[in-house]
């Protein structure tokens, strides 16, 4: 049947029919806030490069996470800027650091809140790589125990999910047997499985003071280039006993996402990273584009592709919108 029996015009006359036929859903539980969290108190440092978002100290977190918790957004990823950075990244898996701290304080204060720890060492090293070095290279296998160090450490101290970010490989394994051992058998993992060397971290490493002070990480983070790859990471994270895996960056990898939840069918999430989001803002603010509906057609084209949950600094902002939305 062609037109004019068919009109595909008709489903799209009215809200109420949009809304009938409208085949991808977003709401705030699928929404991941990240949080960047610094020793201090009261302190709510602006990251320039991201209007809105903010370094915050544990009390302030803690009433964010209220906040947040309020607005249905489904959890919070955190962030660590520690006191001192050094070769080894020690706070990363210090008990007494500031993702433990943090955890603490969110788990009180936001207590059905999902609390997402991101592990790596780029936050807590002096030369801002995500492992430790030999030489000028990062070395993977010396690397491992140190990322199952702080997994335990954030599992113990309250985080719901851990989720390594470091493409380190083997992690996801070493840092199973970690956790089983240390008696968190039932805390998840969330592996960034495929995540690339990409130019749209450069506001996150304002943020999370984390730029690599040589070289750059295309040494463990994939090729923009490859998909294939990117399907062997997921497979081999799976098989490590990871319970979701993630995409990211996400916009620039919507065809990534697609391969990888056809290809396993397995809860998947993408990351929506800091650039995703400053492109989109820095435009809003110069009245280029609307905003708020750019970040709502961005964010429903990630669920589109295939993604679960979604990692947005948008998490905030939008969550009120989501029940409200008539598009
Ligand atoms: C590395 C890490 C990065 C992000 C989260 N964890 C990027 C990097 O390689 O520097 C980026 C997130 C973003 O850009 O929003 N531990």
């Amino acid at each position: 049947m062609t037109y004019p029996q068919t009109r595909l015009r008709r489903l799209r006359a009215t809200p109420a029919l949009r809304a009938l036929a409208r085949e991808t859903s977003l709401t705030a539980a699928d929404l991941v806030q990240p949080l960047f969290v610094c020793h201090g108190e009261k302190v709510r440092r602006p990251v320039a490069s991201m209007p809105g978002q903010a370094q915050l100290s544990v009390d302030e977190a803690a009433r964010e996470a209220e906040a947040l918790a309020k607005a249905g957004v489904g959890g919070v990823i955190l962030f660590g800027l520690p006191a001192t950075k050094d070769p080894e990244g020690r706070e990363a898996y210090d008990e007494k650091g500031i993702i433990p701290k943090a955890l603490r304080a969110l788990r009180e204060a936001a207590p059905d809140l999902l609390l997402w720890a991101d592990v790596c060492l780029c936050e807590y090293t002096d030369h801002g790589h995500c492992g430790i070095l030999n030489g000028d290279q990062v070395d993977n296998d010396r690397t491992l125990p140190l990322l199952a160090r702080a997994s335990v450490a954030y599992a113990a101290a309250g985080a719901d999910l851990i989720a390594p970010s470091d493409m380190m490989d083997g992690r996801v394994g070493a840092i199973r047997r970690a956790l089983d051992e240390a008696g968190h058998a039932g805390t998840p993992i969330v592996a960034y499985s495929a995540k690339y060397a990409s130019a749209f971290y450069g506001p996150f490493r304002e943020a999370a003071e984390s730029a690599p002070k040589f070289g750059n990480r295309r040494g463990y983070q994939m090729d923009p280039a490859n998909s294939d790859e990117a399907l062997r990471e997921v497979a081999l994270d799976l098989e490590e006993g990871a319970d979701m895996v993630m995409v990211k960056p996400a916009l620039p990898y919507l065809d990534v996402i697609r391969r990888v939840k056809d290809r396993f069918g397995v809860p998947v999430a993408a990351y929506s990273v800091s650039g995703e989001f400053a492109m989109i803002r820095a435009a809003a603010e110069n009245g280029w584009l609307d905003g708020e509906r750019a970040a709502l057609e961005t964010l429903t084209s990630i669920r589109r592709a295939g993604a679960d949950v979604i990692l947005t600094y948008f998490a905030k902002e939008i969550a009120p919108v989501l029940g409200r939305v008539e598009a």
